[in-house]
């Protein structure tokens, strides 16, 4: 008998954006279908920074001559792109992270379920409500989220965002171990200010947890003085694995490299007390089950850090934004609730007659060929919203408009 691993008994069926792909799919064979457009997974429309281009296809170049073909890679990532994160995202903002301490991947969402493996099975959760579905899920496969009665998972330690506080997420009034944090937001679109930050940081010194920061978003901050990093708070390296993604600011959505940073002060325990730092174990983790990221995707990362590669993500970035701002405009004068669409490509909607966000998501698509995300798979505080995305051509973004403001009118 082949057993399997239980805890997948306690997952739903299918994981939130392969249930909407599934719905989409029957919507397009409906013969009134109007041409669909997608505002609900954030994907990129493309198309690749010219400087990613060349950059890789210098790199397969250079894999076609016996000279300077490369094999497997450091499992932790080439030097080359380690070095210029460390200097460009941290050292030019002062934040002193050594590369040593910087973990290339194959993507966020990999990284986030991967460090599971470096923390105790039973350890305790909390998750912001509403948030990204990953953070659950791995959870729940883990085997640290107890079981699902009703909405939500009997381990799991829910940090309520409500719109009266900015969606800034409750301190949890429990201890917990891991507390997984997204901002700028996925999906509510907005970013957490230095205080709360502090706030988070303090807790998690003061229980000794850790914090998953994840700052896939941080490049769409726009407003100054709000952090994009984690580490601007003092004392966060202590407690703080932040991770982030080239996905959303190079179009690498398809190519897969992002990067996570575990630095050496944090230190944890094994049952008998003897300390280790979650640096060494999560180099020895990935030693084990990580080949590296591929040397074409990272010399494409490392493009990205050139003065023509950062023009272009600021580029790719603002066009995304004014999308979202648009979008945000246009609920607004609707009279919706929105965040979002200012530091954040994702615009958060709750509308004001009471739908539920399966109802407004159902009626969006039937009655304009658009598709959002339902707020409540993001969590029960994310019930009555929809979230979104900018990540969208400016032409198919006017399209989506011009057919939704019909509708919102007559609402
Ligand atoms: C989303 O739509 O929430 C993201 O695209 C998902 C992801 O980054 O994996």
């Amino acid at each position: 008998m082949i057993r399997v691993n239980n805890n997948f008994e306690e997952l739903p069926a299918v994981y939130l954006f392969t249930q909407i792909s599934r719905i989409l799919a029957k919507y397009k064979e409906e013969k009134d279908a109007l041409p669909l457009i997608r505002m609900d997974i954030g994907d990129i429309p493309g198309p690749l920074p010219s400087s990613v281009a060349r950059a890789m296809h210098e790199a397969v170049e250079e894999l076609t001559t016996q000279e300077s073909f490369k094999g497997y890679g450091p499992e932790q990532g080439y030097a080359f792109l380690r070095n210029v994160i460390a200097e460009k995202d941290y050292g030019e903002r002062n934040l002193p992270i050594d590369p040593s301490e910087i973990f290339i991947s194959d993507g966020a969402k990999c990284d986030l379920g991967n460090l599971g493996d470096i923390l105790a099975k039973d350890s305790t959760v909390a998750v912001m409500d509403p948030s990204y579905p990953a953070y659950v899920d791995d959870s729940v496969i883990d085997g640290r989220a107890g079981k699902l009665v009703g909405n939500k998972y009997s381990g799991i330690t829910y940090l309520k965002c409500q719109s009266e506080k900015n969606f800034c997420p409750e301190l949890p009034e429990e201890r917990v171990d891991i507390i997984y944090i997204c901002s700028p937001n996925n999906p509510t679109g907005s970013v957490l200010p230095y205080e709360e930050l502090e706030k988070l940081v303090k807790y998690a010194k003061e229980n000794k947890s850790l914090i998953i920061f994840d700052s896939a978003y941080e490049a769409y901050i726009r407003t100054p003085n709000l952090p994009k990093s984690i580490y601007e708070v003092s004392g966060a390296k202590e407690v703080a694995i932040e991770i982030r993604s080239f996905s959303k600011t190079g179009g690498f959505t398809g190519i897969r490299c992002g990067y996570t940073v575990v630095p050496k002060e944090i230190v944890g325990y094994y049952n008998d007390n003897t300390p280790i730092t979650l640096n060494t174990l999560w180099n020895r983790r990935q030693t084990t089950k990580f080949n590296g990221a591929s040397y074409i995707s990272q010399k494409g990362a490392a493009a990205l850090y050139t003065e023509e590669g950062r023009k272009e993500v600021r580029e790719m970035t603002d066009r995304f934004l004014k999308n979202a701002g648009m979008l945000r405009e246009m609920f607004e004068e609707a009279g919706w609730k929105v965040t979002g669409g200012v530091d954040s490509p994702y615009v958060w909607v709750g509308n004001p007659y009471g739908w539920t966000s399966y109802e407004t998501f159902e009626k969006l698509l039937k009655e304009c060929g658009v598709s959002t995300t339902p707020g409540s798979g993001f969590g029960e505080e994310g019930e009555g919203y929809i979230r979104l995305s900018g990540f969208n051509s400016l032409e198919n973004t006017e399209k989506a408009i011009d057919r939704l403001r019909k509708i919102l009118k007559q609402s």
